[in-house]
């Protein structure tokens, strides 16, 4: 794929699909659909990690280039999951913001009939489309593919145009994309929750600004090299300590952040994996007032 942001859609499905081969107990996300999801290039090269050893070789190279990242890549997308499970019974809608390959709305729709609307530039809406027909066959009736570029175009019109109404309690879920714009991006994204009904939820995953500016590499210095000095893909971070004075102008309260100490308690620990998860990117989530 030739748009280098686009084309980052993969790398956390990879990485949710290499898990589905670790025995259950030690499985850090559960998602049998991400095999299925992948190109098929990626989809040959993860039937690799079928082995254990290759599995154990892929993990370390991953560390490698980005310490603690296979922890929190897939993690994020459990503690996501889980989130949007406890919500289901208050919710309306759900809408996933640059949704890339992930799966949960077709998961999610085996079981229910809560309408979602995937939200991704127009290039990865079209592969997406194409994925699922492969996939499954076709998109399910509840799940919607909405075109938009977080840069330039008006989502809150675009969501309203594939059927979202602005007077359902959403659940939102931006998960590894806000590093990828704009402040300017982030302000009117966040300008358009603004409007979100009252108790909606958003659980969203930030890079820490100090990371971004360079002040503090986490022990990170080839992902710092990756993504700030040769692609400069990564434009925008947050504090954790700042995050609850950020949202809260848009009318959002913080609920509760999974940073690497909320991970390693919940989900490393407990499946007995040794991975450490990075300070790097952390995931906060919150409820509109
Ligand atoms: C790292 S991927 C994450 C995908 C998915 N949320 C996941 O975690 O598996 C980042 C996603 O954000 C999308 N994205 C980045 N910039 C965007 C923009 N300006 N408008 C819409 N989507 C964007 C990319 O196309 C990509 O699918």
């Amino acid at each position: 794929m030739s748009n280098p942001v686009a084309a980052t859609a993969v790398g956390p499905m990879v990485l949710a699909a290499v898990e589905q081969y670790e025995p259950v107990q030690r499985r850090l996300v559960d998602d049998d659909m991400a095999l299925s999801f992948l190109p098929a290039g990626a989809r040959a090269f993860t039937r690799i990690a079928r082995w254990s050893v290759a599995r154990r070789l892929l993990i370390q190279a991953t560390e490698r280039s980005g310490p603690g990242l296979w922890a929190n890549l897939t993690c994020r997308k459990r503690y996501l999951g889980d989130k949007l499970t406890e919500a289901l019974p208050d919710i309306d809608a759900v809408v996933i913001l640059g949704a890339g390959l992930d799966t949960k709305a077709y998961r999610l729709a085996r079981h229910s009939a809560v309408p979602v609307f995937e939200v991704d530039l127009p290039v990865n809406i079209e592969r997406k489309r194409s994925v699922v027909r492969s996939a499954l066959g076709a998109t399910p009736p509840s799940v919607h593919l909405v075109p938009v570029d977080f840069e330039n175009d008006d989502l809150a019109a675009e969501l309203a145009r594939h059927g979202h109404r602005g007077d359902h309690r959403t659940f939102f879920i931006w998960e590894g994309v806000t590093q990828y714009l704009s402040a300017d991006a982030v302000a009117s994204t966040f300008e358009f929750l603004r409007s979100a009904a009252p108790a909606s939820r958003i659980g969203f995953t930030y890079v820490r600004s100090d990371f971004i500016d360079g002040t503090n590499r986490y022990g990170a210095e080839s992902l710092y090299r990756r993504f700030r000095v040769r692609s400069q893909l990564w434009q925008f971070g947050l504090e954790p300590d700042g995050v609850a004075a950020f949202i809260e102008p848009y009318g959002w309260q913080l609920t509760e952040q999974a940073g690497p100490d909320y991970l390693t308690e919940h989900y490393i620990s407990p499946a007995r994996r040794k991975l450490t998860a990075s300070q790097v990117e952390w995931t906060a989530y919150a409820e509109k007032r």
